[in-house]
């Protein structure tokens, strides 16, 4: 059976699972997919467990594994739902954020973070980002803020944290809310905690290309009891009592189901030893000096957790092809926002613009063997000789060593 991904790739499913392509690789050595996750017997027993007791909906194997996930992240609130994007799209709703407000929201990330605004009624303001890494840059947020802006939304790209205590101070000052994206980010640290965690709400994504997946799926958590009681409401087309409905608020079918549930409860179980493994993936190719590429950095060391392995390099095409031929799988960045129509409304972004012109993700994921990995590191060795240093930075720079600005 396959699906399609939104990352505009097949995704075979079986036990383990690859997000693959069909280009055969050279010399009958099987191809290196950009991204591999699994599911075990565990889950499939479970999902059996879960359908024999016709726990099939939204209902008590949901509730478990809500529990368990705020117990994870040390929240008191944690809200199961069909995807990051609708997570994300239910905070903006419970926090009051709609028609005639405005969120502002980094130039970078994956457009699921501004369709949710503009579902929600709202428009997007794009702030651009540093220039070290794709995440917001705060010394910008202050001259986005209008008497409309209603919310920011920090985006956690690949694990990396945000500077919430100086994004919350912007927010204390004017009022706003603020809700994380930490769909690329569960289970990652700061030293406050795990990002998604510290502010009016964080969202989470559970789909395939995740630290853990139910499939698709998504989770918001808060802190504030109110926020969590509306969640439930807006999440189930405003009732609280399916028998007896009181219409209380807009709302939706944005449920979860059991069958999710199951998965993701035998998924959490994994992810100790998930957090070792994309972090190993991290280090070998960190370790790897590559002339042409320069990795984006992920501050392991303090507790951030790269999912991906992202770097960049000037000649994108001719690398991406030449590892194709090498049976190699990658995936470009996605483009930056302003470059969409819907979502272009003024403002310059030069520091977003080498991200989404060099950047690329490399095979990584949960399950992908690290063999594949040294397969990878070799044939970039091969392709770093014939390409003679032609698209080269120069000195490598590490994720320790200070970036260097382009
Ligand atoms: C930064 C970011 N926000 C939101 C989403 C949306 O999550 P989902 O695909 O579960 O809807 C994603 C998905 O990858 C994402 O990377």
């Amino acid at each position: 059976m396959q699906s399609v991904g939104y990352w505009g790739v097949r995704i075979g499913m079986g036990a383990a699972v690859e997000l693959n392509a069909t280009r055969g690789a050279p010399h009958g050595a099987s191809e290196v997919p950009w991204w591999r996750t699994s599911f075990g017997q565990e889950e499939i027993q479970r999902l059996q467990e879960a359908i024999r007791a016709e726990h099939i909906s939204q209902g008590p194997v949901t509730a478990q594994f809500e529990t368990r996930m705020a117990e994870a992240l040390h929240v008191p609130y944690a809200v199961a739902t069909t995807s990051g994007s609708v997570a994300l799209l239910m905070a903006l709703m419970a926090l009051g954020v709609g028609r005639d407000d405005e969120v502002i929201l980094p130039n970078r990330t994956f457009i699921a973070t501004a369709h949710a605004v503009l579902l929600a009624g709202a428009s997007v303001v794009l702030v651009d980002v540093r220039p070290d890494i794709p995440v917001m840059d705060i010394s910008r947020l202050r001259q986005k803020i209008t008497p409309r802006t209603k919310a920011i939304i920090p985006v956690h790209l690949n694990g990396r944290a945000v500077d919430l205590e100086a994004v919350q101070s912007v927010a204390r000052e004017y009022h706003l809310h603020v809700i994380e994206d930490a769909c690329q980010a569960l289970f990652s640290r700061s030293a406050a905690g795990f990002l998604g965690t510290q502010s009016d709400a964080g969202c989470f994504s559970l789909g395939m290309n995740k630290l853990m997946s139910t499939g698709q799926g998504g989770l918001i958590v808060t802190r504030n009891p109110e926020t969590y009681e509306r969640l439930k409401l807006i999440r189930s087309h405003g009732v609280t009592d399916t028998f007896v409905a009181t219409y209380r608020q807009i709302g939706c079918n944005f449920k979860f189901t059991d069958l999710m549930a199951s998965v993701g409860l035998v998924q959490l179980t994994r992810v100790p030893a998930r957090i070792a493994h994309v972090t190993a993936i991290y280090s070998k190719y960190t370790a790897a000096e590559m002339p042409f590429l320069r990795w984006i950095p992920v501050e392991v060391s303090k507790g951030e957790l790269p999912l991906y392995a992202e770097a960049r390099c000037r000649d994108r095409k001719d690398l991406v092809e030449f590892l194709g031929s090498q049976g190699i799988q990658t995936r470009p960045f996605l483009p930056d926002l302003h470059l969409s129509p819907h979502l272009h409304n003024g403002g310059v972004f030069p520091n977003s613009k080498p991200f989404g012109e060099e950047g690329l993700y490399l095979p990584c994921g949960p399950e992908q063997p690290l063999e594949n990995i040294d397969r990878v590191i070799e044939a970039l060795r091969l392709y770093g000789r014939r390409s003679c240093g032609s698209s080269s930075w120069g000195r490598q720079n590490s994720p320790s060593a200070v970036p260097v600005p382009l």
